[in-house]
């Protein structure tokens, strides 16, 4: 190769360098920046006091130095306290700390389907990470009048005493309330289990509970439910209290993602008195001034805003619905404390779980005489509602009656006829849990319970006769599933059949 063509290959190649370096000094901005940064001025329980980050906003999320987050909570006049949303070993006093210009986003979507994940969306299982589709904030306001429509269909949880006696709607607000270990969480998990064959998504939410509760909740959704619909948001005791606090709201807002698609979604916060006492926590932590029970001011204001995000949507706006069970534990059966009755104010209704009825075996514990559910009803399937209108009479006046005559024996045949009545009363509403029951095999049971079929029979025969039911409504009316499970109401002829079905499974023959 000739030298010139070498020596003008490489004056060219000089030129085009020269020509790159020169564009690119002119589009550098050397214009000096302002970058604001805060300074950590003291660091503990979690709480981080921060001076020089006078453009915060309040529930701001804030990153440290070492790439920790926080959360703004308190803004005072010339500082801002923050609560740590990841461990706080390594922040110290003086480090820098700046505002993201962002209140807190979490992850929606698919992608979280069939995961373990914190209140910020990390997974928490061995999966890979979230295949996210977008981010929405944790606190976003609950839909207005206008946006909503009438609670109508039901959500069927499986559970007989509930379905039958308080029936929940889609897009109601139903709190689970009860003492420590009185069944709460297992009604909350049938529920959730329930959904294996419906259209529903479920959002399991853990606060503040043992690892291993926790662990145990999980593992009976993936054994008897249907996991790849569930979310599981998790901030166990051992994390951050920021991390607790968020955790109701960071659920809620990973529900509403199916709500607004027009789909239909559960969410389950177990629970709200551990989320009351983690708030009570840090605003004494950050002096805001206590009230009642050294609650500050604003719970019921937290708890209302949070749950008044469960929601029927009205058709205009998809008619997706998202259906919440929150959680509260009673001190001692107390319901008239503060932050039960908070609850029960702001929900739509109360399934009381009792100790003393959990002690005397009945499981569910269910307080028939003080739960209640205020909107399900109108949602309940049409046969489901025709066989179970006398039963809370009729077990009332049981328990009245059986009150009296534990003295002493009765001779009347109408008190006998009403005590061995009442007794096969509770042996049906009784149920193991992780067992749900399709609405047709209640019917199907309470059918015969009103016609007097279970009367023959021992009440401790019933809880082997329930499984039993399934299979032969299947072989011999499944006309009648259908007809339950199209809200069609059943006639005479109908109802004697499921009767007789029933009867035939006892063994007691006709009459
Ligand atoms: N329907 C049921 N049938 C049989 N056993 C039940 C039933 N419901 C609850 N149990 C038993 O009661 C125990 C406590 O239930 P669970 O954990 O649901 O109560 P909890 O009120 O959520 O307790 P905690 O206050 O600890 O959260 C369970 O481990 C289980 O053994
Ligand atoms: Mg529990």
């Amino acid at each position: 190769m000739p030298v010139t063509s070498d020596r003008a290959f490489f004056a060219d190649l000089g030129d085009r360098w020269l020509e790159r370096g020169r564009k690119r000094l002119q589009s550098a901005d050397l214009t000096p920046h302002a970058e604001i940064f805060g300074v950590v001025e003291e660091m503990a329980d979690g709480i981080a006091r921060i001076s020089g980050l006078p453009d915060v906003r309040l529930n701001e999320q804030l990153r440290f130095e070492g790439g920790e987050t926080g959360l703004a909570l308190t803004l005072d006049a010339d500082s801002i306290s923050a609560v740590l949303l990841d461990d706080a070993v390594r922040i110290e006093a003086g480090m820098r700390v700046s505002g993201t210009g962002e209140v807190v986003r979490v992850p929606v979507g698919e992608g979280l389907l069939g995961r373990v994940v914190d209140p910020l969306g990390r997974p928490l299982d061995d999966g890979p990470p979230i295949a996210e589709t977008d981010t929405l904030p944790v606190e976003r306001p609950a839909p207005a009048i206008i946006e909503r429509d009438l609670v109508s269909s039901p959500v069927e949880t499986g559970v007989l005493v509930v379905d039958a006696l308080f029936a929940l709607g889609r897009g109601q607000r139903e709190l689970i309330i009860g003492d420590r270990a009185t069944g709460k969480t297992s009604v909350a998990l049938d529920a959730i289990i329930n959904q294996k064959h419906s259209d529903m998504v479920c959002v399991y939410v853990a606060v503040g509970q043992r690892a291993s509760a926790i662990d145990r909740a999980i593992e009976a959704v993936r054994t008897h439910g249907a996991p790849e619909r569930c979310i599981f948001v998790v901030a166990s005791a051992a994390e951050a209290s920021g991390l607790q606090w968020l955790a109701p709201f960071a659920g809620f807002t990973m529900a509403e993602y199916f709500r607004d698609k027009g789909q239909h979604a559960l969410i389950v916060i177990d629970d709200l008195t551990r989320h009351a006492a983690t708030h009570r926590e840090l605003a004494l932590l950050t002096r805001e001034p206590p009230g009642r029970e050294a609650y500050p001011g604003d719970i019921f204001y937290l708890h209302a805003r949070l749950l008044e995000r469960a929601a029927r949507l009205s058709p205009e706006l998809g008619g997706g619905s998202l259906t919440a069970l929150p959680i509260a534990e009673t001190d001692a059966g107390n319901l008239s404390a503060y932050i039960p009755t908070n609850l029960i104010s702001i929900t739509d209704g109360q399934i009381v779980l009792d100790s003393r009825l959990f002690a005397a075996n009945q499981r569910p514990a269910v307080d028939v005489g003080l739960s209640v559910s205020r909107v399900g009803g109108k949602a309940q399937k049409r046969a489901l509602r025709q066989v179970s209108g006398r039963i809370r009479l009729d077990y009332a006046q049981f328990l009245e009656l059986e009150m009296f005559t534990r003295l002493g024996g009765v001779s009347d045949p109408r008190f006998k006829a009403t005590l061995t009545r009442g007794e096969r009363i509770r042996a049906v509403l009784a149920q193991t849990r992780f067992s749900p029951m399709r609405q047709a095999d209640q019917v199907a049971l309470l059918a015969a319970l009103n016609a007097g079929v279970l009367d023959a029979i021992e009440p401790e025969a019933i809880a082997a006769l329930r499984p039993r039911i399934g299979s032969v409504l299947d072989a011999s009316a499944d006309d009648l599933v259908a007809a339950i499970e199209d809200n069609e109401k059943l006639d005479d002829a109908a109802l004697e059949r499921l009767v007789d079905l029933v009867r035939s499974l006892t063994g007691t023959g006709h009459g």
